[in-house]
């Protein structure tokens, strides 16, 4: 059985918080790397890749990794983002992932809210381009929480289970 990847893109550690929980939930052979050490996918049966949603979208540094995902890799996404769940922003971002992702096969997503500092929600939410999303994101100020935190454990657990044992 091949090794099973956690890649990530995190700058204030929500998306790390979640990708470790993702990783704890993991069985077999597994690695977690910060995307600047992720050097080659080769080895990998399946990946997690996890980003922050940021304007809107994937930052350039999770857009760069993804469109040098392999044709053919099992390949898992996640994100945070300070939006509400389900909102329609952080679910375009998650969408872009796939398409620039296309290649790869695509076995689930996963996505909660992940808190900013106030000194950043404070500059952000005085520029037109973030005033839809920092209105919603004061409210992120706890997470990623202990239910986030179980409920990527849980989506990690069910992917690596169903791509390596079929379910069982
Ligand atoms: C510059 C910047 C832009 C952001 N843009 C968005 C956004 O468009 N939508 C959103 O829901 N959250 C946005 N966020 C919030 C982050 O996605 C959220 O805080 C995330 O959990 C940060 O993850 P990290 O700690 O792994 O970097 C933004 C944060 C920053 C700092």
């Amino acid at each position: 059985m091949k090794k099973t990847l956690v890649a990530y893109f995190s700058q204030t550690g929500n998306t790390r918080a979640v990708a470790e929980a993702i990783f704890e939930a993991l069985h077999g052979e597994k690695d977690i790397r910060p995307i600047d050490e992720t050097l080659s996918l080769e080895d990998y049966g399946l990946v997690f890749f996890g980003f922050p949603v940021q304007s809107h979208s994937v930052p350039y540094k999770a857009e760069v990794f993804l469109r040098r995902v392999p044709a053919g890799q099992a390949l898992a996404l996640f994100c945070t983002h300070g939006s509400l769940h389900g909102h329609h922003l952080s679910q375009e971002a998650l969408e872009y992932a796939l398409v620039l992702a296309g290649k790869a096969k695509v076995l689930g997503s996963f996505d909660c809210r992940g808190k900013l500092s106030m000194k950043a929600l404070d500059f952000l939410s005085k520029s037109p381009e973030h005033q839809e999303w920092t209105d919603m994101a004061a409210s992120a100020a706890t997470h990623p929480d202990d239910k986030d935190l179980h409920e990527a454990r849980e989506f990690a657990l069910k992917i690596w289970t169903t791509h390596f044992h079929g379910g069982y």
